[in-house]
C-alpha cells in the first residue's frame, strides 16, 4: 500500500495590517504561525493607514517568513508550494506579500497558489477540527466583509447574503470610535460589554425583507450615534458599557438568527464561523446556544485563527493546490476580489 505524500505549504498574508507567514501540513496541521501586527502603530491614527501598512509589510515580511520556517523546523526545500493572499484587501499591502511570494516561487522553482482572503478565513475551520468538512453554512464577519455562505464543497461557495452597507467589524470600529474607545473597536466593545447591560437601550435589529439573508449595519450605527448625541445635548450621563453591550446585542441577534435560519432552510447540520468578529465572546456564546437549540453542530476557530493570520491562507492554498490550481508570475493583486472569481 503506497502512503500519500504530505504536502507542506508556506502561507503568506499581507492584505491589511498583519504581516503573517505559516507552514501548514495537508491543509489542516499548523507547524508554525507567525503574525506581526501593526495595530499599535495604526491606533495612533484611529484606523489603518494604507501607506504605513505597505511600508511596515516591507520591513517585516522577510523575518516573518524566516521565523515561520524555523519555528516549523523546515527549510525552503521542504515546501511544496507557496500560497499567498492576492485579494481582497489594500492594494499596496497585498502587493508586498504577492511580490515576495512570486520572487520565492521563481527563485525556488516552486508552484505559486493565489488565495482569496475570505476563502482563507473560511478554511481556518479545517485547522483545529481535522474532521470538519463541507457541506455547511458559514457566517463570515470581518472588518471588510459580512457574508452568509452555503459551502457546498471545498472551494465551492454559494453566497446567500452579504452586507448592503457596513461590514460587522466596520460597525464595531465606528461605534467604538464614537464612544471614545479607539482602534480596533471590536475587542474593546467585546470587553466593555461584559460589564454592561445588553437590555439597557433598545437599538434596532435590522432584518430587512422577511426572507433576506442580507445584513445592514449602518442604521444601527446611526442609532448609536444619535443616542450619544441626544444624551450629550441633554447633559445626561452615558453609561458606555451599557451602550457597548446593547449595540453588540443588536448586531449579534441578527447575525445568529439569520445564520440559523439559513442552515435550517438549506438543510445542513453544520454551521461555521470565520473572520475577526467571530472571535467575539458574546457572538460565540449566543451562536453556540442557538445552534444547540436547533440541533446544529457549530465549528468556530480559536480567536487567533479568526483574526488575520497565514495558517488559514496555507490551508486554503492546500485545497486549491490539490485541485490543481497553479498561478503564473503574472498574478496581480485584486483589491476587490470576489469569492466566485476563480
Ligand atoms: O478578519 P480581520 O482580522 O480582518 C479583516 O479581514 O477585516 O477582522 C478585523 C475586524 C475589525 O473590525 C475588528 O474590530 C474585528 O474584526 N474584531 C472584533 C473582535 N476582534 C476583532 N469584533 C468584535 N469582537 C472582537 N473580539
Ligand atoms: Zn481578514
Amino acid at each position: 500500500m503506497s502512503e500519500e505524500k504530505d504536502i507542506f505549504i508556506l502561507g503568506i498574508e499581507s492584505s491589511c495590517d498583519e504581516t503573517a507567514a505559516a507552514v501548514v501540513k495537508n491543509g489542516r496541521y499548523v507547524l508554525s504561525n507567525v503574525i506581526s501586527s501593526q495595530i499599535d502603530l495604526h491606533k495612533l491614527y484611529g484606523g489603518v493607514v494604507p501607506e504605513i501598512a505597505s511600508r511596515k509589510h516591507i520591513e517585516n515580511i522577510d523575518w516573518v517568513i524566516e521565523k515561520a520556517l524555523s519555528d516549523a523546523g523546515k527549510n525552503f526545500d521542504d515546501i511544496d508550494a507557496i500560497g499567498v493572499t492576492y485579494g481582497p484587501g489594500l492594494v499596496g499591502a497585498l502587493l508586498v506579500g504577492l511580490a515576495e511570494a512570486k520572487a520565492l516561487a521563481y527563485a525556488l522553482n516552486k508552484p505559486l497558489v493565489g488565495v482569496n482572503h475570505i476563502e482563507g478565513h473560511i478554511c481556518a475551520n479545517y485547522i483545529e477540527n481535522v474532521d470538519f468538512k463541507p457541506p455547511y453554512v458559514a457566517l463570515v464577519v470581518s472588518g471588510g466583509h459580512s457574508h452568509l455562505l452555503y459551502v457546498h464543497n471545498y472551494g465551492e461557495y454559494e453566497i446567500l447574503g452579504r452586507t448592503r452597507d457596513d461590514a460587522a467589524g466596520e460597525a464595531y470600529d465606528k461605534v467604538a470610535r464614537a464612544i471614545g474607545m479607539g482602534y480596533p473597536g471590536g475587542p474593546k466593545i467585546d470587553a466593555a460589554a461584559k460589564s454592561g447591560n445588553a437590555d439597557a437601550i433598545a437599538f434596532p435589529r435590522v432584518y430587512l425583507e422577511e426572507d433576506s439573508y442580507d445584513f445592514s449595519f449602518s442604521g444601527l450605527k446611526s442609532a448609536v450615534l444619535n443616542y450619544i448625541n441626544k444624551k450629550k445635548m441633554m447633559n445626561e450621563e452615558i453609561v458606555i458599557n451599557d451602550v457597548a453591550a446593547s449595540f453588540q446585542r443588536a448586531v449579534i441577534e441578527v447575525l445568529v438568527t439569520k445564520t440559523v435560519r439559513a442552515a435550517k432552510n438549506m438543510g445542513v447540520t453544520q454551521v461555521a464561523m470565520a473572520g475577526g468578529v467571530s472571535s467575539n465572546t458574546a457572538l460565540r456564546e449566543y451562536m453556540k446556544e442557538m445552534c444547540e437549540k436547533s440541533g446544529l453542530s457549530l465549528n468556530i476557530p480559536s480567536p487567533i485563527l479568526c483574526t488575520d493570520n497565514a495558517a488559514m491562507i496555507g490551508s486554503a492554498a492546500y485545497f486549491e493546490y490539490i485541485k490543481g490550481t497553479r498561478d503564473g508570475l503574472d498574478l496581480n493583486a485584486n483589491p476587490n476580489l470576489k469569492l466566485d472569481n476563480r
